[in-house]
């Protein structure tokens, strides 16, 4: 049985003997599943996502992780990477940095055509990783320490997923998960053809789709589930590190497949990935007006025209309390998914990558009717924001007429063409960002499209947000011309969202004509998805022919050193007669389980040293030899790091830690560590220091 495993030709008739018999040793991939920490720094950056310029980071609650999948067939002759990453989106810097380290380690055998690399979209995560200027409006401009992290993670993750390749299998299922996520723009959703509606019960995607690795013996290896739904439980108020739901269900899978590790440490992977999540909400309780509880307007969500007072939440009472539900739903319908799969992927991996000019697509609508996509553009519902994370200006969702002020500044910027006015109709455009290239360009007009195809599975990575209807029918028209042109009938697809670069979001033409949020940011006019469609048929026909496509265009040139306006940690100073490190608050002597034990320490600017792989904290429990063990770590739920400054001109700060012990914790000996780094005055040199408290006891 273990020849099945090098020869390919012979694989088939393995296979069948292995239905016959029993599938012991019998691999149809080789396979790898790695992580690292792509944690940034936890203070004084924006949080990429809500483009709220006062939400920046102070502290961690879970740490940032890179999660990657190699999957080579049995011959090993083709492989493909899928890496989903704790971030916002993935920007076209950030892959293409990861390809180039990749093509240097690896002599080739990785770059940019067969790595997807995904974001799960959680909004709390240091930003400022984009080259392109909107992006980094609200986090100062480009923020190096923030991108940095991010691509030697990703790049570590994908390193430890290939020095752990083995012979595997790969099972998919798929099931449903109710109750945890909404459609935040159902007036959009609504507009679509009654026909195409009648087709789905639902107006958001409640399918979950699972990958489970296993090696040759049927050992688990790790989990890949795709779940359209936006990681905002945490709002646009939160300053802690966070993978918001999908990096709470890693958590927790994780923790229960590797018993005893801390976080990013154990073997087995789980990984949470984003769909097509465009319009898709998490706080299931719906917009409400903060002033007055009632529901909002429903085609603005305004009350009393204002924006910024209606706001969705829930289920939970809190955004904490919001996070671990949806987080663990997805978890719990992952796992079940994930026991019961039973259903072999057999066949070849493959790949097609292509960049594509997305601002003059020729898209065909019928039989005699042409059209094209047009330069990138912002209408005025985008400055609405959504009711996940509310704009702070007049701006309201579903405006399809302009005002006369906001024209007068928006030209100032970039007054657009006649042509790009009639191209984006009925889009009053707020921001011209296609015809925008001061200081360099502000959204890209050439991005990324790839399948990764593994057996009967296809990934489509799209660079932005597609909407529920948008990924369906994605999905649609890939899977009916790759069954045309000969793929498995049984041929599955699954939209991986904001992977590569990211190009906002795509709504179907006639959400387009609503004009909320996300179709005021779908950025090449109404006609985006369908050239979208046009170019993924063209992807997965290519490989269903086994041939090759160009690699599109280039994108253009960015000066080597983008424009920043985040100042650098100036230094770090003790209060006069104390230490970095020394313990400002002791614990009490003595918690029972469920208590939140409160420290605090004297400290200096986490940014000095994001810690990647480490932490700023241990909780540890004294051993019988008397050595101490660390049982918790800053990337756990169930602690918190808060770092604040308590004097700008005497550059003091302070480190506060928590820690809620869980109902099950071992009763014993317990202290507190916090690790950090200090900026030296004047030479600016670094370095790091350590305090423990005293020790206390769980009782
Ligand atoms: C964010 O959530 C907190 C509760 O955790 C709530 O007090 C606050 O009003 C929310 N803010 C916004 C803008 O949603």
């Amino acid at each position: 049985m273990m020849n099945c495993v090098l020869a390919r030709h012979i694989l088939f008739a393995c296979f069948l003997a292995c239905l016959a018999t029993d599938c012991q040793g019998v691999a149809n991939y080789y396979i790898g599943a790695g992580i690292a920490d792509v944690t940034g720094p936890a203070a004084e950056v924006n949080m990429m996502g809500y483009a709220n310029p006062s939400q920046k980071s102070h502290g961690i609650h879970m740490r940032l992780y890179s999660r990657a999948f190699i999957i080579a067939d049995a011959a090993k002759t083709s492989r493909v990477v899928f890496v989903n990453v704790d971030a916002c989106m993935i920007s076209d810097i950030m892959k293409k940095k990861v390809a180039n380290k990749l093509k240097t380690l690896y002599n080739g055998l990785y770059d940019e055509t067969n790595v997807c690399v995904s974001g799960t979209h959680t909004h709390s995560g240091p930003g400022g990783y984009h080259r392109y200027v909107l992006f980094d409006v609200t986090s100062l401009g480009f923020v190096e320490e923030s991108l940095d992290p991010l691509v030697d993670g990703i790049v570590k993750s994908i390193q430890n997923a290939h020095n752990n390749m083995v012979a595997g299998n790969i099972y998919i299922n798929t099931g449903v998960l109710l109750n945890s996520n909404i459609n935040r723009s159902p007036t959009a959703y609504l507009n679509n053809p009654p026909g195409e509606k009648a087709k789905y019960n639902y107006n958001v995607d409640k399918d979950m789709t699972v990958l489970k690795f296993v090696d040759g013996n049927g050992q688990p290896l790790g989990m890949i589930s795709w779940f359209a739904v936006h990681c905002t439980s945490m709002n646009n108020t939160n300053g802690y590190i966070s993978g918001d739901n999908k990096g709470y269900a890693a958590q927790l899978f994780e923790r229960e497949m590797n018993p005893g590790s801390l976080p990013g440490e154990g073997k087995f992977i789980a990984a949470f990935a984003q769909s097509n999540e465009g319009d898709v909400s998490p706080n299931t309780k719906g917009a409400h007006c903060i002033d007055t509880g009632k529901p909002c307007d429903v085609s603005t969500s305004t009350c009393n025209g204002k924006p910024e007072l209606c706001v969705a939440s829930g289920p939970g009472k809190d955004m904490y309390e919001s996070t671990k539900i949806i987080g663990k739903k997805q978890y719990e319908k992952a796992k079940e998914l994930f026991d019961g799969a039973n259903t072999l992927l057999t066949g070849p991996v493959d790949y097609r990558h292509q960049f594509v000019d997305m601002s003059n697509q020729k898209v065909q609508i019928d039989a005699t009717h042409y059209a094209t996509t047009c330069p990138p553009a912002m209408g005025y519902s985008f400055a609405a924001g959504t009711t996940d994370g509310p704009g702070s200006f007049d701006f309201t969702q579903g405006t399809t007429t302009g005002n006369p002020f906001w024209n007068f500044v928006r030209n100032i910027l970039s007054k657009p063409s006649r042509a790009q006015i009639q191209c984006q109709h009925p889009k009053p455009i707020l921001l011209n960002t296609g015809e925008m290239s001061f200081p360099y360009p502000w959204q890209p007009s050439v991005v990324p499209t790839q399948i990764l195809r593994i057996g009967e599975l296809m990934i489509l990575a799209v660079p932005g947000e597609f909407s529920t209807m948008s990924g369906r029918r994605l999905r649609n028209a890939v899977t009916e011309i790759a069954t045309q042109q000969g793929l498995p009938s049984n041929t599955k697809t699954v939209v991986a969202g904001l992977s590569n670069s990211y190009a906002d979001y795509v709504v179907t033409y006639e959400e387009y004509q609503i004009q909320r949020y996300e179709g005021a940011s779908t950025i090449y006019g109404p006609h985006t998805l369908l050239a979208f469609i046009q170019k993924f048929k063209g992807l997965t026909t290519a490989m269903a022919q086994g041939s090759t496509l160009s690699s599109g265009p280039s994108t253009p040139n960015f000066p080597s050193k983008l424009i920043s306006f985040l100042t650098p940690v100036l230094h770090d100073s003790p209060p006069l007669f104390r230490s970095f490190g020394d313990v400002i608050k002791q614990p009490k002597s003595k918690y029972i389980q469920g208590d939140v034990v409160k420290v605090s320490f004297i400290s200096a600017n986490p940014r000095n040293n994001v810690m990647s792989g480490k932490s700023f904290l241990t909780v540890e429990k004294k051993q019988s030899d008397g050595s101490w063990k660390t049982v918790f770590t800053d990337a756990d739920w169930e602690t918190s790091y808060y770092w604040k400054r308590t004097s700008t001109i005497l550059a003091l700060s302070v480190s506060e830690i928590s820690w809620k012990i869980p109902d099950q914790q071992p009763k014993g000996t317990y202290r507190i560590r916090h690790f950090g780094t200090a900026k030296k005055m004047i030479t600016g040199s670094l370095k790091s220091f350590v305090g423990s408290t005293k020790s206390f006891q769980v009782v």
